[in-house]
């Protein structure tokens, strides 16, 4: 501490203790921001956010349908209902029983069930729900089912809110009639929240009835849509204003096996329709086992980007790339077998951006948007690495950039950021003369602050860099012990002002894992937690989004005698200006332990008098936001003094500040 005070007093630090009677208890560092000339544009792509459905993403969080297997689609058709008064080896004589039927020539919705009702005071069908359903009292939701007579005469199905004792908390009899499939609507108001609610029908007469697509929503979604997104959940993501949304993964697109890839076009056009999947994270991971985790793809390709529109965020679609993934199997498509995969991309760009005279612009029309999306990106692969990527992205970058030579490629530089799949990775793109290349790094925290240097070196006329999933990680990857904590999330602060410096290379960035069922999960850590009811960012979420929200337009210099900050004292910076806000912005991360007296002398504009600094501070490394605490660590916002051309600030114990003043 003192030898630091000595070493930083200068000649500014006197004058600028004089002018502001600053304490000299802390050491002092002089910043120069030079606004005289910019040195890159920040893209508007800069800071995005990365979408997968694993930890229960989709299906039991962003998808807000709340029953599970709404269509008897899982593998093990019965999964997630239960039927309390009947058993299988029984007739069930005073009760009843549901049996799954296959349809014949089903092409996505392949089975249903036949409901066979012996005893109607008797018989009880129940739906689980995702780790329960969160139920909100007062709230409308739309309960819906497609349903046929097959015998006898069932005239009503009788639909249940429980609470967690099995009470009701809200009720609603659906006369039902007719041998053909209908669709059924009604309304239902519950009258309490519970957190982990359940579904139970009963039925009115006796017979057998057919039985699909049994679907519990609330009305109350993202912009009011039917088959819409928990709005609380979109809030949070639309509050990082995003610059993009990479989706819909991930390993997730690559599939455990090339069977299990994610193919989008099994999940556009009616949601009846789309095939179910198996979540590929059901069992990726022996300590958090998942057996009830699908895909029912009612939040497909078409919700993305129109999520993506909703927020003003690029969509960033990623396709297979015909290789499943490299730490499962690794299944390979041969080269001459490729078209299948390749015209998938031709295909998407058609349904995102044609006219609606073309085949897949129709679809995209019929689903209800006729205009473009205007998609600029695409990916292809996620993590491959070695000669069988390049080989396979060569085919792709020919066919993409022949027919859509505007469209951006994206490719990837496998999972790791150094070491031989990375290098090799690299040396091949850069030959192609690859655009934009993804990387990935999941490091602990000191590698983060270390590496806040990394792209100073990045040949400025090579390929773009998308630094597409980063997180600093406490324990290990993929360890269920990973903690959001202060100290993983000022890692991540420390490393970013190198992204931002490096922003004429760097352009497009991610967090990753996006979010996390509290219950549901398998992956730590994750930027956003939720339950069935509340959901609340992380520190390192809080971090993202002073980023996202303070971007700038223009890149410049900040200095400490001619050098960039780049952990010099343990601090960090990076300076950009707004010209739409006509403000200089100043980020300075201080990952010491002690406070540090900052002293910022600004170059080349003139400065208002004040100006305002948005601080994330925490002492406690270890600490964390929960749902019970969940703006524990948020940003507050403080005031700072201008003098002519200097602003003194201090910089709190392991903070990031994010100084905003205005030009004149
Ligand atoms: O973010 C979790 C996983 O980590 C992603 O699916 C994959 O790309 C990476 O290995």
């Amino acid at each position: 501490m003192i030898s630091q005070t000595l070493k930083k007093t200068g000649l500014m630090a006197v004058l600028a203790s004089a002018l502001f009677g600053s304490p000299t208890a802390f050491s002092q560092q002089e910043l120069m921001v030079d606004m005289s000339k910019t040195i890159a544009p920040i893209q508007p792509t800069m800071y995005g956010i990365f979408f997968e459905d694993i930890n229960f993403a989709a299906d039991g969080g962003l998808y807000a349908e709340l029953i599970k297997n709404r269509s008897f689609e899982f593998t093990i058709p019965m999964m997630g209902w239960s039927q309390p008064n009947s058993d299988r080896h029984s007739y069930n004589n005073e009760s009843g029983f549901a049996m799954p039927v296959k349809y014949f020539e089903g092409q996505g919705n392949l089975n249903f069930i036949r409901v066979q009702v012996k005893n109607a005071g008797g018989y009880e069908l129940h739906n689980e729900g995702f780790r329960g359903m969160g139920i909100k009292e007062g709230n409308t939701y739309r309960f819906t089912f497609d349903a046929k007579q097959m015998e006898g005469a069932i005239s009503a199905v009788n639909a249940f809110l429980l609470d967690e004792e099995g009470n009701t908390i809200a009720e609603v009899s659906v006369p039902v009639s007719g041998s053909e499939w209908k669709n059924y609507t009604v309304e239902i108001v519950p009258n309490k929240t519970v957190m982990k609610g359940s579904l139970k029908l009963t039925f009115d007469g006796t017979g057998e009835l057919g039985l699909d697509m049994v679907s519990l929503f609330p009305t109350d979604t993202w912009n009011g849509r039917e088959n819409g997104l928990r709005k609380d959940l979109v809030q949070l993501l639309n509050d990082l204003d995003p610059g993009f949304l990479r989706f819909p993964g991930g390993c997730i697109v690559e599939g455990r096996t090339l069977a299990r890839r994610y193919q989008w076009k099994k999940t556009v056009g009616p949601v009846e329709e789309r095939p179910s999947l198996v979540n590929r994270w059901n069992t990726e991971f022996d300590h958090r086992l998942t057996p009830d985790y699908y895909q029912s793809f009612g939040l497909g390709f078409f919700e993305y980007f129109q999520l993506s529109e909703d927020m003003g965020a690029e969509p960033l679609p990623i396709l297979s790339c015909g290789i499943a993934c490299q730490f499962n199997t690794g299944e390979l498509v041969p080269i001459d077998e490729l078209e299948p995969y390749v015209q998938d991309a031709l295909d998407l760009i058609e349904f995102a951006n044609g006219s609606t005279d073309t085949p897949w612009g129709k679809v995209r029309a019929d689903m209800g948007h006729p205009e473009p999306f205007n998609m600029k990106y695409i990916g292809v692969g996620n993590e491959q690495w070695g000669p069988e990527y390049i080989e396979r992205y060569k085919v792709f970058n020919q066919a993409i950039s022949e027919k859509y030579p505007d469209i951006i490629i994206v490719s990837g530089s496998g999972p790791f950021p150094d070491g031989d799949y990375f290098e090799y990775g690299m040396k091949e793109l850069k030959e192609i003369g690859a655009e934009i290349i993804d990387e990935h790094y999941y490091r602990s925290p000191e590698w983060f602050k270390e590496n806040a240097t990394r792209y100073d070196s990045y040949d400025r006329n090579g390929p773009k860099i998308f630094a597409g999933e980063y997180a600093a990680q406490s324990v290990a990857i993929a360890s269920p012990d990973n903690k959001n904590n202060w100290d993983t999330a000022l890692a991540e602060a420390a490393f970013m002002t190198g992204l931002e410096r490096n922003a004429e290379v760097v352009q497009l960035t991610s967090y990753a894992p996006l979010m996390a069922h509290a219950e549901g999960w398998q992956w730590t850590p994750d930027m956003i937690w939720f339950n069935n009811l509340e959901s609340y960012g992380t520190p390192n979420y809080y971090v993202q989004k002073l980023y996202s929200t303070n971007k700038g337009t223009d890149l410049i210099s900040v200095t400490q005698d001619g050098k960039n900050l780049v952990g010099q004292d343990e601090l960090y910076a990076s300076a950009t200006l707004d010209s739409k806000a006509g403000e200089v912005i100043v980020k300075v991360v201080n990952t010491s332990s002690d406070a540090q007296e900052v002293s910022l002398n600004f170059k080349g504009k003139k400065l208002k008098g004040k100006g305002k600094v948005l601080v994330l501070k925490e002492e406690n490394l270890s600490q964390e936001n929960s749902f019970e605490s969940q703006k524990e660590i948020s940003p507050v916002t403080e005031e700072i003094k201008v003098k002519d051309t200097t602003a003194m600030y201090e910089a709190s114990p392991y903070s990031l500040n994010v100084i905003r003043i205005p030009i004149k």
